[in-house]
């Protein structure tokens, strides 16, 4: 597996992005200011990550997603390993992510890399989502956010 940043020219792997995020909406908004790196094998895409700056020396990861029959390969493992290796190239001090209250592996995952939970964005789903999304049989309400300080 490979992973590269996805030139200007090719089309958004956006079925993947839609996985992570379902508003299409917010994908295009910070697809647009951010940089999309893409894992591929054998020249499929297989994996998607998106890192976007905040505020000044933080990059937020705003978006990782892996193909339904790839994931739980260590994939989204080696995605976000990469992205706070790409930090640390550009001098960034802190990573931040967040996911829904329901994202049970996501927080496994995220904690895994080494991020420790800040805060909750409460209603952050409800505010900005017009449908209601489940996941794991729990209602997606409040963001849970996380940082890595470099
Ligand atoms: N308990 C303990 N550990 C767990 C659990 C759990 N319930 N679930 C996962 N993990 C661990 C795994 O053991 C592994 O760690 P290890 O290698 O140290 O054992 C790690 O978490 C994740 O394993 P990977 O195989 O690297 O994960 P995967 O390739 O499946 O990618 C991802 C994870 C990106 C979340 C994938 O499942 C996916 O695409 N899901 C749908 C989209 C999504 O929810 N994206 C995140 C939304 S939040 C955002 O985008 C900022
Ligand atoms: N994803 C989705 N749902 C899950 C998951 C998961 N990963 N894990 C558990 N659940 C759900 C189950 O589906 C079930 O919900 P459902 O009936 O709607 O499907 C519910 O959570 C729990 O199921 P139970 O069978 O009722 O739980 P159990 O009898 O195993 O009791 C407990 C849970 C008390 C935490 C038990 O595992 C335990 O004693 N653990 C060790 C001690 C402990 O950790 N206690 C809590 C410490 S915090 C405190 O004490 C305040």
């Amino acid at each position: 597996m490979k992973i590269r940043l996805l030139e200007v020219i090719e089309d958004s792997p956006i079925e993947l992005l839609l996985l992570a995020d379902p508003s299409e909406k917010l994908v295009k908004e910070y697809l647009s200011r951010g940089q999309c790196f893409v894992a591929t094998k054998n020249d499929e895409v297989i994996g998607v990550i998106v890192l976007i700056r905040t505020r000044p020396e933080t990059i937020e990861i705003v978006n990782i997603a892996v193909r339904e029959d790839h994931q739980n390969k260590g994939i989204g493992k080696r995605l976000v390993l990469f992205a706070i290796d790409k930090a640390k190239e550009q001098h960034i001090k802190t990573v931040e992510i967040g996911t829904g209250n329901s994202g049970l592996n996501q927080l496994a995952l995220y904690q895994k890399c080494g991020f420790r939970i800040t805060g909750v964005d409460r209603d952050f789903f409800i505010r900005h989502y017009k449908e209601k999304i489940y996941e794991n049989g729990i209602q997606v309400i409040d963001m849970i956010r996380l940082s890595l300080d470099l």
